[in-house]
């Protein structure tokens, strides 16, 4: 596609396609080889290299939607993650880290980034006067997601920006939850975004990827490390990528304008003790997410009053399903206590204030009636 100032729905069917040259279909055709002919000018295209015509051109579309240079899809959000974050880093750095992350990201920061030889805080970065004070000679990166999982606490994406800037750091984002959709982290002057496009990206449940954005800059160290690590996709599942791409505007902004009318009628529930959505007036960022975010995403997060069991509740819901992973059409709930959060100590969640009664929602695009109908039976059927 031209350079051309084009519509976000535009950019998500057509940006990234593979041109069909021999009976010029109307989608992109399937190049599954991973033999290809190395006597062309250029980089020879092989699957673990990340250059092969589906995964180019995919790469493009998610580049252009979260207003990058360059782009990169890999085998999992984790892939995503660990190639980012180690392209950055090396053996002596210390790395500043936000307190609230997904608890897989979490884990691989304390589990594999000492075996590096890297040091790491983590820390609320909406204090940056205490991000500061960690601030040393050695740091080089600072890692933030929000949205929040599960609590839905937002960090200030200009002021992050900003003191990356100032202490010389590179600032990396984990824009999983808000997707380019709801918000632009670049646009704000943080430096590397990244994905688990296995959630809103894929948006039907059925696929396993990341994505990462940046400056072409940044993204060769990511692209060198990438090839190294070995985490590709197959072309099979990149082509299905692009397939569930076309419609993430669509889906996402149903997604969003689902959770909106579910937060507001959570919120007035007397099972419902707390919901944490940023579109609430009552969500103390609520100006933040204004802002910064150009729709306040499909996910919130509620603690059940003390009287309910949220096991008993989840098992007594029946068109919201409880599993894990997010980000799909379908509307799920989980326990982060027993899933995303299970790896982080007792003392850890209750820092955090995660626990048993909190229930994390992921809002898919069904009739709002429907999934409130869903509530209502199930607070019958345990009360
Ligand atoms: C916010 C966030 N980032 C990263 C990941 C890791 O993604 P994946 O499971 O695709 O490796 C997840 C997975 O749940 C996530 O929720």
């Amino acid at each position: 596609m031209t350079n051309k100032i084009r519509g976000v729905n535009t950019i998500c069917v057509h940006e990234g396609e593979v041109e069909d040259r021999q009976y010029k279909g109307a989608i992109s055709p399937i190049f599954t080889t991973t033999a290809y002919a190395y006597h062309n000018e250029g980089d020879s295209p092989y699957p673990r290299y990340f250059n092969t015509p589906n995964q180019k051109q995919l790469s493009k579309k998610i580049a252009r939607l979260e207003h990058a240079e360059a782009g990169l899809i890999l085998g999992s959000g984790m892939a995503a993650v660990s190639c980012a974050i180690l392209s950055v880093l090396k053996s002596g750095d210390h790395a500043v880290f936000q307190d609230q992350i997904y608890g897989g990201t979490r884990n691989f920061i304390k589990k594999e980034l000492e075996s590096f030889n890297i040091e790491s805080d983590f820390v609320n970065l909406t204090d940056l006067a205490s991000v500061e004070k960690l601030v040393k000679e050695n740091t080089r990166l600072i890692y933030l997601e929000t949205p929040s999982n599960p609590l839905l606490e937002l960090v200030d994406l200009e002021a992050i920006a900003n003191f990356a800037k100032q202490h010389n750091l590179i600032s990396i984002i984990d824009n999983t939850f808000a997707t380019p959709i709801n918000q632009c982290p670049l646009d704000f002057g943080v430096d590397i975004v990244l994905h688990s496009a296995t959630k809103y990206l894929g948006g039907h449940s059925d696929i396993t990827a990341g994505a990462i954005a940046t400056s072409e800059e940044l993204m060769l160290p990511i692209l060198l490390k990438a090839r190294n690590f070995g985490g590709s996709l197959a072309d099979q599942t990149v082509w299905l990528l692009e397939r569930s791409m076309k419609t993430l505007n669509l889906r996402v902004k149903q997604q969003t304008y689902n959770a909106q009318l579910l937060a507001e009628y959570l919120e007035k529930q007397d099972w419902v003790e707390q919901v944490n959505y940023p579109g609430l007036v009552s969500h103390p960022q609520h100006q933040l997410a204004k802002s910064q975010m150009t729709g306040f995403g499909a996910m919130l997060s509620f603690r059940l009053e003390k009287n309910i069991d949220p096991l008993n509740f989840l098992n007594a819901l029946e068109l919201i399903k409880d599993v894990l992973s997010l980000g799909g059409v379908e509307t799920t709930i989980l326990s982060p206590a027993k899933t995303s959060h299970s790896l982080l100590t007792e003392a850890e969640r209750k820092n955090q204030g995660i626990d048993n009664h909190l229930l994390r929602l992921s809002c898919g695009i069904e009739e709002v009636e429907d999934l409130i109908d869903d509530f209502e039976a199930c607070i019958q059927k345990i009360r």
